[in-house]
């Protein structure tokens, strides 16, 4: 399963990089918004520093209009995924950026069917929101597995990009499910490496180790 950072700050992506944790970077209006920087020149620097896609996404909410803020997020550099909203103008701009070689991530997908249309219109990746459904009491785990059995039917090439990830247990559950891209906030993908046994353990050898005068270097 890849891992892509679901974020705009820069030096977290950068420390991630160099573990070999990303695989790219998703970015949406909020999260630009969050980093209070020119969408243009953070993505760039984004683009720049991982080998990845890395997601930007469209504002304008009619299709010709789409594929106009589209093209010209995918001249910032080649490692561009042009993001649209699942609506039915997402869809079409989706077909024409796809069809002139961009990939594209088709955003804010919340049941099966969409996905499906996704795939038709020719989507790189498709963006379930885990979190968002879990918010209003519905499965967000159970759309991933619903989507996965979907596109292994038919062979669908769309990759499945699980987002809305809250926690290090849906990106457990969604690499069981053989979600192909889970794209998380640093903080999450950090939480993945917590136990509280791997604390206690910890502890009790540093104690041991103290009390039998263990010294390496
Ligand atoms: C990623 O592509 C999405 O924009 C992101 O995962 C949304 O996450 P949120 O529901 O925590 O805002």
């Amino acid at each position: 399963m890849k891992f892509f950072v679901d974020t705009a700050d820069v030096a977290a992506i950068s420390e991630l990089n160099d573990l070999g944790m990303v695989d790219g970077v998703t970015t949406n209006p909020s999260i630009i918004a969050k980093s209070g920087r020119d969408i243009l020149e953070v993505t760039k620097e984004i683009c720049d520093l991982v080998e990845g896609p890395v997601s930007a996404e469209v504002v304008a909410t009619e299709a010709d209009a789409m594929i106009a803020e589209g093209r010209k997020l995918a001249k910032i550099a080649d490692n561009i995924a042009v993001k649209v909203p699942l609506t039915w103008d997402g869809l079409k701009a989706c077909k024409v950026l796809s069809g002139e070689g961009n990939m594209v991530n088709v955003t804010l997908c919340f049941s099966a069917n969409q996905a499906l249309l996704a795939a038709k219109a020719g989507a790189t990746f498709i963006s379930p929101f885990i979190g968002r459904l879990d918010d209003i009491n519905l499965d967000g785990l159970e759309l991933i597995e619903d989507i996965r059995t979907i596109y292994d039917n038919y062979g669908f090439d769309t990759q499945i990009l699980a987002a809305s990830i809250r926690s290090a247990n849906h990106m457990s559950e969604c690499a069981k499910i053989g979600a192909d891209v889970c794209t998380a906030p640093p903080n999450v993908i950090k939480a993945m490496a917590n136990h509280v046994l791997t604390d206690k353990g910890l502890a009790a050898f540093l104690e041991d180790a103290k009390k039998a005068n263990i010294k390496i270097v």
